[in-house]
């Protein structure tokens, strides 16, 4: 019989079960990393730690980034974020190894104003940020998390888990959503072509059974409702044909567009002049995004300020003015988007839709 949601202690029970395969291990090579940090090479060669370098990795996981920053340089400190109660316990459980240098956060990017300020951490005086977006391996293994297709287990897809026990779950928004709503999370979340055929047999399964409780049942309707049984998707890989479907779900659940865009918008503020940040993603909506803040197309309620201050007609705009409007507080550090090599790729199949940008903050 399917479980139900898993309260605050099932979480934790689950969390420590996989810290102990951690740190059980007796050595490096026969440790289980429950997530292979990506590009984290290329991670240190952009955020450059230095003796006592300050960072902030708002996407703790497993603390594999983190881990590798802190061996990079000595007296390397790092706030370590997350909104996930299993990735704090990691966190707390890192602490113990790097007394002083990893601070746990428990939370999101849009609660992190509060929680470094809790730590007396002042704006301009953090010199990197690095941001590893999406789900981690330990999210997507732990069935009783809901955000896996290939493994049944209940609707549930929040990040946050037990902490916030009003946010609706994945089976809340299926069960409430109207059609519009749904083929509209699956179209703009999910970029799913076929968003209003399922939203429509999800209505349908409302009336004629049940409640979808499971990730399987979910899985199997939509494989049931679409023409093309699997899909290939851009990268050439065998993909089941619910996939955008859970990435809609769990993006609206946990709603990471608009925690993303916020998150840059707060970065800006914390960093030191020349400080930086990095980001890895994983789909086009969150680097969309990223490349908005570095182009100066900011989406805060808008999709493009500038043009909003051009609108005086009548003003003729010197140069220099021109300049102060379109300026943006971000200089590129490389060219184009870097992405993981192939080593990488193979040894790490997850890492293969990364898309990596760092960037500095100049003004
Ligand atoms: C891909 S994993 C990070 C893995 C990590 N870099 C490592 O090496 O183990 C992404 C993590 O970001 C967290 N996360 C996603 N959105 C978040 C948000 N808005 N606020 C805080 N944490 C978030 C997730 O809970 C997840 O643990």
């Amino acid at each position: 019989m399917m479980r139900n949601l898993l309260n605050r202690k099932e979480y934790l029970i689950l969390g420590r079960r996989w810290i102990s395969k951690l740190t059980v291990a007796k050595d490096e090579k026969s440790s289980i990393r429950p997530h292979i940090p990506v590009m984290a090479n290329e991670v240190i060669d952009f955020m450059k730690p230095e003796h006592k370098s300050v960072f902030v990795d708002m996407t703790f996981g497993a603390g594999g980034h983190t881990e590798r920053l802190l061996q990079s340089a000595s007296d390397v400190k790092i706030y370590a974020l997350d909104r996930d109660p299993v990735a704090y316990e990691y966190a707390k459980n890192m602490a113990k190894k790097y007394p002083g240098q990893v601070i746990p956060l428990l939370g999101r990017f849009s609660e992190l104003p509060a929680l470094l300020k809790e730590q007396k951490v002042l704006p301009n005086s953090i010199d990197g940020f690095l941001f590893d977006f999406g789900c981690s391996s330990m999210q997507f293994d732990i069935r009783e998390r809901g955000f896996s297709i290939s493994k049944d287990g209940p609707l549930d897809m929040r990040m946050d888990g037990f902490r916030c026990p009003n946010q609706p779950t994945a089976a809340d928004v299926l069960e409430r959503a109207s059609e519009y709503e749904l083929a509209r999370i699956f179209k703009v979340y999910g970029e799913e072509q076929q968003a209003k055929k399922i939203a429509h047999a999800i209505i349908d399964a409302r009336y004629s059974f049940k409640r979808l409780k499971t990730t399987g049942e979910l899985a199997r309707l939509v494989e049931s409702v679409l023409d093309d049984g699997f899909r290939i998707d851009k990268l050439g890989k065998f993909a089941h044909s619910a996939t955008k479907v859970f990435q809609a779900l769990r993006i609206f659940v946990n709603n990471e567009l608009n925690e993303i865009n916020y998150a840059i918008l707060i970065a800006e503020k914390y960093l030191k002049m020349s400080g930086r940040i990095i980001t890895i993603s994983f789909h086009s909506l969150e680097d969309t995004i990223i490349k908005r803040h570095i182009s100066g197309n900011i989406t805060d309620n808008m999709a493009n300020r500038s043009p909003m201050r051009f609108q005086n007609y009548g003003k003729v705009f010197e140069n220099d003015e021109i300049e102060i409007i379109t300026e943006v507080p971000w200089k590129m550090l490389h060219k184009h988007v870097l992405l993981p090599s192939l080593d990488e790729i193979e040894n790490n199949p997850r890492s293969r839709s990364a898309k990596f940008r760092a960037i500095a903050r100049i003004r």
